[in-house]
């Protein structure tokens, strides 16, 4: 398995630390910065995150902000990517099974390093339930009507 990781300065740590928990299980990160707390704008890798996804083999994506909010609406202006912002294991089950996310969004200043691996790992779990496709189609439209 391989996943990008990207934030902004406020979600460096959050990031840092969901990069250990995801090595943790053997599975490989590719971060694309931000490398510091020092102040960057979170469009860039919500950019990043968002191109890597749609164009590289990866898994899925994982990008961090201070409240995952303008992070996620970044990712989300780059064709393919559908960024669920997630705030609970719930949520973030829903993503896949439903939304067939493939870019996840956390806050860094709105959840906890444990909550995120529980987040991180219920999406992991989660399987995208067929039944839903139409309605993926129909967002995949909506992009072509750009
Ligand atoms: C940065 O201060 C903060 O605005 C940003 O991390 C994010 O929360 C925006 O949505």
């Amino acid at each position: 398995m391989k996943v990008a990781i990207g934030s902004d300065h406020a979600g460096y740590l959050m990031k840092e630390n969901i990069k250990k928990h995801l090595e943790s299980k053997n599975i490989e990160v590719v971060d694309l910065g931000a490398q510091s707390e020092e102040s960057v704008d979170y469009p860039e890798f919500g950019k990043k995150v968002g191109e890597a996804v749609t164009s590289e083999p990866y898994d899925f994506g994982v990008v961090v902000c201070g409240t995952g909010i303008g992070i996620s609406i970044a990712a989300n202006k780059v064709k393919g990517v559908r960024a669920a912002l997630v705030y609970d294991t719930n949520t973030a089950k829903l993503a896949k099974e439903h939304n067939n996310a493939n870019v996840l969004a956390i806050g860094g200043r709105t959840t906890t390093f444990e909550d995120a691996k529980d987040i991180i790992d219920a999406y992991m779990d989660a399987k995208f339930e067929e039944r839903h496709q139409k309605r993926i189609d129909i967002i995949t439209k909506l992009e072509e009507e750009k």
